[in-house]
């Protein structure tokens, strides 16, 4: 018996070739599908294989009759709608630690070009400007970095945060004092983190507890001065309030991957100078993908084969 799988997102050819290289399946690639196509496509197909962009929705699982599984190329699975994936009997996987390490070396190069004003420097020079006075930074060492969410990316960070000098101090419901002493950072709640930080990077998933967890409140209960990074998803802070706290300069900069709707273009939060931006990239290393795509596919494999997945 041969299986479909549709691959309807960017994936790298590399990391899937398990796929390729079983003789049971069959493989689709159609990425950049108008919501109508993926509608038709999706009926005949027995594997959904995704990135972040295409949105799996109840339509879409309804529409699709054979779907046995979905893989997700990467952590976040808030472009899959599970609790239809569950009605129907469909199993989901995806990636947990393939794309930890870019995401931790994003997160702590937009901290870095935050501090530095690196972006901004380099559209003055691009610009024709040799301006050395505009672009007066800040130093990471003995700055308070508060992270919020200490899972796999968030203790990389930290490792990183601490090699740069900075203190740390960290909220996760998860984290226990006994753990954060083993780590050499500070614990608290996440008013302490939100009160002590001069930056304050998130990194939790997206879910109903987590939206808007940086909003109006708690920007209130932050530094003057603070910096903010979301390399995490879009939603966790609420844009509104962000730019509110930049133009009143109570933020004195953010560095932002990711946004509430993606793609994020002619939002006002762009035009502000203090706020850096880069299009969702936090995984976007030749390394992470060839990793993401091959987790998925091997459980792809697995699957079709009858034998266990390892990341549902
Ligand atoms: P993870 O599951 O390892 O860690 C998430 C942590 O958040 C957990 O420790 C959990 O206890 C904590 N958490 C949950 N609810 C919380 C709350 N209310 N307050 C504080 N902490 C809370 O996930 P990860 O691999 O570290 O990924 C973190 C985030 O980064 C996810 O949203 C993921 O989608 C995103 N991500 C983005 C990119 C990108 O391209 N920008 C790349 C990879 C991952
Ligand atoms: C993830 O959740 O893994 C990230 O958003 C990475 C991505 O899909 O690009």
């Amino acid at each position: 018996m041969t299986f479909k799988i549709l691959i309807s997102d960017p994936l790298s050819e590399e990391g899937i070739q398990p796929l390729r290289q079983a003789t049971n399946l069959e493989i689709i690639v159609a990425t950049g599908l108008s919501k109508e196509a993926l509608l038709e496509v999706i009926a005949d197909v027995d594997a959904l294989l995704v990135r972040s962009q295409t949105q799996v929705t109840r339509e879409v699982i309804e529409a699709a009759k054979k779907l046995k599984m979905i893989g997700r190329a990467g952590v976040g699975v808030d472009n899959i709608d599970l609790d239809a994936a569950t009605e129907y009997g469909i199993i989901v996987v995806n990636a947990p630690d393939g794309n930890t390490n870019s995401a931790a070396e994003h997160t702590i190069a937009m901290m870095t070009a935050l501090a530095r004003k690196i972006p901004q420097a380099y559209n003055s020079l691009k610009s024709g400007n040799w301006d050395r006075k505009s672009f007066i930074g800040v130093e990471l060492k003995n700055k308070t970095l508060g992270v919020i969410g200490l899972g796999r990316i968030g203790a990389e960070v930290t490792a990183r945060a601490k090699g740069q000098r900075m203190n740390v101090i960290a909220y996760d419901p998860f984290l226990t004092e006994e753990k954060a002493k083993k780590m050499g950072i500070g614990f608290g709640t996440i008013d302490d983190v939100l009160q002590a930080a001069d930056f304050i990077t998130v990194h939790t998933p997206l879910l109903k507890e987590t939206r808007h967890l940086l909003n109006e409140e708690a920007f209130k209960k932050m530094k003057d001065g603070v910096q903010i990074i979301n390399c995490a998803r879009g939603g966790i802070i609420d844009e509104d309030a962000l730019y509110n706290a930049v133009v009143s300069g109570k933020v004195a900069g953010a560095a932002l991957d990711v946004f509430e709707t993606e793609p994020f273009v002619g939002h006002p939060l762009l035009d502000l100078p203090e706020v850096i931006a880069t299009p969702h990239l936090g995984a976007s290393t030749i390394e992470a993908q060839e990793s993401v795509a091959v987790d998925v596919s091997i459980d792809v494999v697995n699957f079709f084969n009858g034998e266990a997945v390892r990341n549902p």
